[in-house]
């Protein structure tokens, strides 16, 4: 039995049942996004610092324009100046949904990952127009992130295309998926799949440092779908979080899940975001390297490589040119973290901030290598050359292994693509 002995239904439309997960900050780029869907899947970009991604893509400067609009206030730790303009946010939005879905050409599809908890300084409204505009771009699914998204779906519930995109959300437990639910219901919009995120998964987790371990996706994964059949709800259920080969798939697919979501085994393609240099640390990474910790100024756990630059960052807070995070009064741990530091740290004394973090900075930067827990089998997926580097693998390669492997086995890239590394 193979993954591709299934299919994913999602309305009128079939897919082989393997989704990319969306990786901020564009680590699963447009090309990523691209890869799964020319081969009949699904892949996403996410929307994380999206002003920024065009930046680097399209050489705007939404950036430098708002750090140079709040220049008056980078040494000040009151943040609350500091606003997103919503019609640069859409503008940008548009620009890179367009850019990715205009080059689509297989049978699969371009989904979008949207963060909840990227406040943006005005959490409504800065979701509103990120989700605004990429339905006005044309994308084919969103899937809501990072948060229980109660009201998200009340945001844009006029939007024309409200009933006509697909829209999924992100849950790591039945409880979590209750709630959203009892909106969606009312709201007469009930979610077209449900991606059941465990607690092996990178980024963000939905679990806490303490506790992840004693969670277990396929136990989730088998209450949600127990639920939707009590409830007569038919929602293809898509789990994420450690499936690393075909095998691991099938069993999900068997139990009765619709597709898998997979992330880590991608992070090493060409086509990711993450700098080489990266990718070849990801490779060469041993279990001991992966944590979970506190340091994100979101709030949720976060799993990353001890050895990510971003946890030795003292950096003054870069909320004027980025401010992802800034909540609804423009506040984040980081500069509360920052200042204190600032203010106990002696003369000659080198600045640390050991509990939180710069993270709109760090993932912009690649600074911070979040993962998920099967980074360190990366070295079975691919082959060492020569010179002691790894092999980078294709998208395509990763996708055809998860669909046509049996078992355990993982099929390596063909050695001749290595000319090409
Ligand atoms: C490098 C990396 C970055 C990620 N970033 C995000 C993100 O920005 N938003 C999100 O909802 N999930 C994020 N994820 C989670 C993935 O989308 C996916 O659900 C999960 O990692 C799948 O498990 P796997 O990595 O074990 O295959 C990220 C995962 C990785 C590995």
């Amino acid at each position: 039995m193979k993954v591709d002995n299934f299919r994913l239904q999602l309305g009128k439309q079939e897919y082989i049942p393997i989704v990319i997960g969306g990786m901020g900050v564009n680590i699963s780029t447009t090309e990523l996004a691209l890869a799964a869907e020319k081969l009949g899947g699904i892949g996403h970009i996410s929307d994380a610092e999206v002003c920024y991604v065009c930046d680097q893509i399209f050489s705007t400067s939404y950036t430098t324009r708002k750090r140079k609009k709040y220049s008056y206030n980078v040494n000040n730790p009151d943040k609350s100046d500091v606003h997103f303009d919503l019609g640069d946010i859409a503008e940008a939005q548009k620009m890179y949904v367009e850019h990715t879905v205009s080059r689509k050409s297989g049978n699969g599809a371009v989904f979008m990952n949207c963060m909840e908890k990227l406040t943006m300084r005005d959490s409504s409204e800065t979701l509103r127009a990120r989700l605004s505009a990429a339905m006005d771009a044309g994308i084919d699914g969103l899937t809501l992130a990072a948060g229980l998204n109660l009201r998200t779906l009340d945001l844009i519930k006029d939007h024309p295309r409200f009933h006509d995109v697909k829209i999924g959300i992100i849950i790591s437990s039945l409880r979590a998926l209750n709630i959203f639910l009892k909106r969606a219901i009312r709201l007469r919009r009930i979610p077209d799949y449900i991606v059941v995120e465990g607690p092996l998964a990178g980024g963000h987790l939905g679990f806490s440092p303490e506790d992840w371990k004693t969670y277990d996706l396929y136990t989730i994964v088998k209450e949600v779908l127990d639920f939707l059949k009590s409830e007569d709800l038919a929602i293809p259920v898509i789990p994420a979080g450690g499936i690393f080969t075909g095998g691991d798939a099938v069993r999900f697919l068997q139990a009765g899940a619709s597709a898998v979501q997979v992330a880590t085994r991608f992070t090493i393609t060409k086509e990711s975001g993450l700098p080489n240099e990266v990718k070849q640390h990801y490779i060469n990474t041993e279990k001991e390297n992966i944590v979970v910790n506190t340091v994100s100024p979101t709030g949720y756990p976060m799993r990353m490589l001890k050895t990510s630059p971003v946890l030795n960052y003292s950096i003054r807070p870069n909320c004027e040119g980025f401010g992802y995070l800034l909540d609804n009064k423009g506040k984040c741990g980081y500069i509360d973290s920052y200042y204190k530091a600032l203010a106990a740290k002696e003369k000659g004394q080198r600045l640390t901030i050991t509990d939180q973090t710069c993270l709109c900075t760090g993932m912009a930067k690649y600074d911070c290598w979040t993962c998920g827990d099967t980074t360190y089998r990366l070295k079975e997926t691919t082959n060492k050359m020569a010179d002691g580097s790894w092999q980078l693998p294709f998208a395509e390669d990763i996708f055809l292994d998860y669909q046509f492997s049996e078992g355990q086995h993982i099929e390596k890239p063909s050695l001749a693509e290595k000319v090409n590394n």
